[in-house]
């Protein structure tokens, strides 16, 4: 019987059980024995390799996080690290893996590939930044998440006239921002892709208050940007709003996954065994104008260069 096993590296994403779930169940419905890598490339390389049964992944499905837990191991781009990691796969017969992660995680299933392991990575990240695929799991939960979270500051928002600047993750890729502002209806957004000038912002603020006569204002602000809490000072100062800040932080990565991130899981999961089935490897799963298909890894880890104009556009009409 062939031994594969399957692994979530870096930061973990509402959904990644429902991966888990389904490539053991999958996997071991087409002949295989399925073993579980505990705490990501870190686990692999001390082996804390545990064989998973299907009862193990019940009543995952539902929750956040990821019941194997992820880790970061900057060694891992070492050779002599990679070479542990695939004596402690070899020592138990396993010559297969599923890596769920972001594209730091791709690159160390790439490398296992090259070196003889039949890897296929499935993209779990909150940030929706990997090349190719549309979806990655874990973005339709923290965009839930942050809409879930800017309607309740709304209320206080319009309570207090106030104006709340609210910081989202998405680590340079600007889908959480783009895709939060025009679920939420918000009057500016900031990315490092949009134009970003404080004068500007402090007018526009002024506008929406004198003239269009706003109880509240709501700018959404993607992290690594701007000191969120600075601008919301200025805007207390200059405008008639008052200015307060929030960094929704990891708030946005929590939580139970929505049913979306639950079946795009559970497909990609289903697409990574059928392709361990015909012994592929370096190859990653992508959810392409909703088709499941699969590419090299490298052409993943090409930066995604979205064209991103057209919804900004959207948001500048809306706003
Ligand atoms: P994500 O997978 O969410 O993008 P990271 O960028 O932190 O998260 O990467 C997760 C892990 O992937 C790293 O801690 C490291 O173990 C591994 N990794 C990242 N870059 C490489 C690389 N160039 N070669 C091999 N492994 C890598
Ligand atoms: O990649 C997911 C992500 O949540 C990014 O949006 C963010 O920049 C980063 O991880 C935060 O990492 P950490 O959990 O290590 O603070």
């Amino acid at each position: 019987m062939r031994k594969i096993a399957v692994l979530t590296s870096g930061g973990d994403a509402p959904g990644m059980n429902g991966a888990i779930r389904a490539t053991v169940r999958v996997g071991i419905k087409r002949g295989f024995e399925v073993y579980g890598v505990y705490e990501g490339y870190k686990g692999l390389v001390a082996g804390n390799i545990k064989k998973l049964g299907y009862s193990d992944v019940s009543e995952i499905l539902s929750k956040g996080g990821t019941i194997l837990e992820s880790s970061r191991l900057p060694s891992f781009k070492e050779d002599k690290v990679q070479e542990q990691a695939i004596h402690q796969l070899k020592q138990r017969g396993i010559d297969g893996l599923v890596v769920i992660g972001g594209d730091g995680s791709y690159k160390g299933a790439l490398a296992l590939s090259q070196k003889g392991i039949d890897c296929i990575a499935i993209p779990g990240t909150i940030d929706n930044d990997i090349n190719g695929t549309d979806e990655t799991i874990g973005f339709h939960t923290a965009l839930y998440n942050i809409i879930d979270a800017v309607n309740k500051l709304r209320d206080t928002s319009s309570s207090h006239h106030r104006c709340f600047v609210v910081e989202v993750m998405g680590n340079h890729a600007d889908n959480l921002a783009i895709y939060s502002a025009i679920a939420c209806g918000s009057e500016i957004v900031i990315t490092d892709k949009t134009e970003y000038d404080e004068n500007k912002i402090i007018e526009e603020l002024k506008i929406c208050e004198e003239e269009y006569h706003k109880k509240h204002a709501i700018i959404i602000v993607s992290e690594k940007i701007l000191d969120v809490e600075k601008l919301a000072n200025r805007i207390s100062e200059e405008t008639g709003y008052s200015g307060r800040s929030i960094v929704l932080g990891h708030i946005q990565r929590g939580g139970s996954p929505v049913p979306e991130d639950r079946i795009l899981a559970s497909k990609m999961a289903e697409e990574a065994i059928c392709l361990l089935e015909k012994r592929k490897s370096g190859l990653c799963i992508c959810m392409k104008d909703n088709q499941i298909i699969s590419k090299n890894i490298e052409e993943a880890l090409i930066e995604k260069n979205e064209n991103q104009d057209r919804l900004y556009q959207l948001f500048l009409d809306l706003a």
